[in-house]
């Protein structure tokens, strides 16, 4: 049959590398456990010794074989991301714990080992009478939220939107047939950003807004546009992650090397360089400069307040970075991101200012490697009489997160600080949407969030789209909470509350769910899902959130065949990258596999 073809093209090098294929293979169809998926590690080292070339080239054979994606699929993300994991797998131990993470993000076959004890060290100790910051009841000023713009350059009104590859709404040259769902000019949940939109969206926010903060996900040609257009409407403090490759249409490169990395690997030295030029005149030149030499993160202090943003870069936290599995070294602070936070932290109770963290991935969702997310915890515990919020991205849904003092007695009277995650730009993540916060100018905190989206439904969006009032959180879940006092902020213990709504209110529950997507094919949640979905609020810290990876669960992100009890496997904060292929591989697609032949 046709599938043999690929392998006896491709495969059949020499007898050595026929054994260590067939043993991959064998190896793959019983990876099915942890303790499998580190076996599975054994021959895939031994295909890595052989170089990049062999190791990229066989996986990519297994991958076209198996017909899962269209075979410039297999070639541009392994080709990739391929030589990452060569790297990792020559500079590990298949069977120390560094494989087990790799294991566990690579094939959601392994859960995150226990967090390695490590007891993060503070210049100074908690201050014993902290600064309290009380509001006078002044009125809030605005601030803007807005996250996970990916727009593409490629999208073409009139092509495919139910595509087969990883980005639809784009003309490619193996198109069949005629268009069975045209692209419209402003945007399909399939699809990402068109231009036009986020132009549109940009040119929207009003100017009435102090300032805008930004959660990422953008290529760098997309950073031009949105200085260009906000710039010129009002100072904004961005938190550029270049997180998607543009030009290599579904290889996320999610993937940056530590500084500890010794094989050449890209370097992502010129992105922060480009990074801090560019951003110079928006957040100054000190900010610019701690961007070129903090890896990307960088802070201010928002100009005529008191409050200090601090602008993290979490890739070094991402279990879908695939350079952090290089090496069985223990690594507390990988790139220095948590001292870089501890010294703006300091900064700020020293200076009697308050503090907002911003970042693209939420440190406690289950795509956080859970060794940093507890050490990070850790300084919002220490901090937090600084810290006023924390803002994120990267899971397109309109969420919250909130860390305790108490992971074991989660009560409002212990809730230290909450996560505010904006729902994305790209109608991939539902309809287009942004928040607005009404933020006290005593106490920095959030009063209100609004959140704003135009809908793709309505027949007058692709003329011009409306960016309406979605829901107002303080007045949804305020009055479900029976009224909350005037001069009280959407607290961490407020959100705590609202999770306890949440347990006896299904259908307050089940309204958060339809607005995480923005109303659109809301996310259907059993008490199962429900319980999971609850759990995970409560996790800023990701060793107590209850998603769990699991085999496959990963593939495929919009296609039908999705877990009923595990939505959120789905994930479109990136592209398909090696790991779904893989893990696809290894669940349940192994019977496309043709039977493999020893050759003397
Ligand atoms: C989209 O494509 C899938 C498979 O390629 C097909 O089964 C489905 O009917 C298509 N949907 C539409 C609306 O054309
Ligand atoms: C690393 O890069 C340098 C300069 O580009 C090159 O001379 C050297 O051969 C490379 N080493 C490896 C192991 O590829
Ligand atoms: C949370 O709920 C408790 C119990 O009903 C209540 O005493 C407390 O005031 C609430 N806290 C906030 C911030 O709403």
């Amino acid at each position: 049959m046709k599938l043999s073809h690929a392998f006896v093209g491709l495969l059949w090098v020499s007898v050595a590398r026929a054994t260590i294929v067939n043993d991959i293979l064998e190896a793959i169809k019983n990876a099915v456990s942890c303790t499998s998926c580190h076996a599975l590690l054994v021959p895939l080292k031994t295909l890595a010794a052989l170089g990049d070339g062999p190791f990229d080239n066989t996986i990519i054979a297994i991958c076209k074989a198996t017909k899962l994606v269209d075979a410039d699929v297999c070639e541009g993300i392994i080709k990739t991301q391929g030589p990452i994991i060569a790297h990792d797998l020559r500079s590990i131990n298949p069977l120390g714990q560094t494989a087990t993470k790799l294991c566990d993000a690579l094939l959601g076959l392994c859960q995150a080992p226990t967090v390695n004890k490590y007891t993060v060290s503070f210049p100074k100790p908690p201050p014993t009478n902290p600064r309290k910051f009380i509001t006078s009841g002044k009125t809030p000023f605005q601030v803007v939220h807005f996250s996970d713009i990916h727009i593409d350059r490629q999208y073409t009104t009139g092509s495919e939107t139910n595509c087969t590859k990883p980005i639809c709404c784009r003309n490619y040259a193996d198109q069949k047939g005629p268009i069975a769902v045209a692209a419209a000019p402003m945007g399909e949940y399939k699809c990402d950003t068109p231009a036009g939109l986020a132009q549109n969206l940009l040119r929207s926010i009003s100017a009435e807004n102090r300032f805008s903060i930004f959660t990422g996900d953008v290529i760098e040609d997309e950073s031009h546009l949105l200085l260009q257009v906000t710039s010129a409407n009002h100072p904004m403090n961005p938190q550029f992650y270049y997180s998607r490759s543009d030009d290599s249409e579904s290889a996320p490169t999610n993937d940056f090397p530590r500084t500890t990395t010794t094989k050449n690997a890209t370097d992502m030295q010129w992105v922060y360089d480009t990074q801090s030029a560019g951003w110079t005149p928006l957040v100054g030149a000190t900010a610019a400069s701690q961007v070129a030499h903090y890896s990307g993160s960088y802070s201010i202090v928002a100009p005529g307040t008191n409050l200090r943003i601090i602008s993290i870069n979490t890739v070094y936290w991402y279990k879908v970075n695939f350079w952090l599995y290089d090496s069985d070294a223990f690594q507390a602070d990988p790139n220095g991101i948590l001292a870089f936070t501890i010294q703006e932290l300091q900064a700020a109770e020293d200076a009697g200012q308050r503090a907002w963290i911003i970042a693209h991935m939420p440190p406690g969702r289950y795509d956080a490697m859970h060794d940093q997310s507890n050490y990070f915890d850790q300084i919002v515990q220490r901090y937090r009489n600084t810290i006023a919020g924390q803002f994120y991205g990267h899971s397109h849904q309109d969420e919250f997160m909130i860390s305790y003092s108490d992971y074991k007695k989660q009560t409002a009277a212990n809730a230290v600080s909450i996560g505010w995650i904006a729902p994305s730009i790209t109608p991939r993540g539902g309809n287009p949407a942004f928040k607005v916060y009404d933020v006290d100018p005593d106490t920095y905190e959030i009063m209100d969030a609004k959140v704003y989206s135009s809908d793709l439904m309505n027949p007058t969006h692709n003329v011009q789209p409306t960016w309406g009032l979605y829901y107002s959180a303080r007045s949804t879940y305020g009055s479900l909470l029976g009224g909350i006092p005037a001069t009280q902020p959407l607290s961490p213990a407020f959100w705590h509350n609202v999770t306890k709504l949440f347990e006896t209110n299904d259908a307050a529950f089940q309204m958060y769910q339809t607005f995480r997507t923005r109303g659109v094919s809301p996310i259907i949640c059993d008490a199962k899902c429900k319980a999971v979905t609850i759990c995970d609020m409560r996790a800023m810290r990701a060793e107590n959130g209850c998603t769990v990876p699991a085999p496959g669960k990963y593939f495929r992100r919009g296609s039908e065949d999705i877990d009923a009890d595990a939505p959120l496997h789905v994930d479109d904060c990136e592209g398909v990258n090696i790991g779904h292929l893989l893990s696809a591989v290894t669940n349940g697609f192994v019977r496309f596999l043709p039977p493999f032949q020893q050759r003397d």
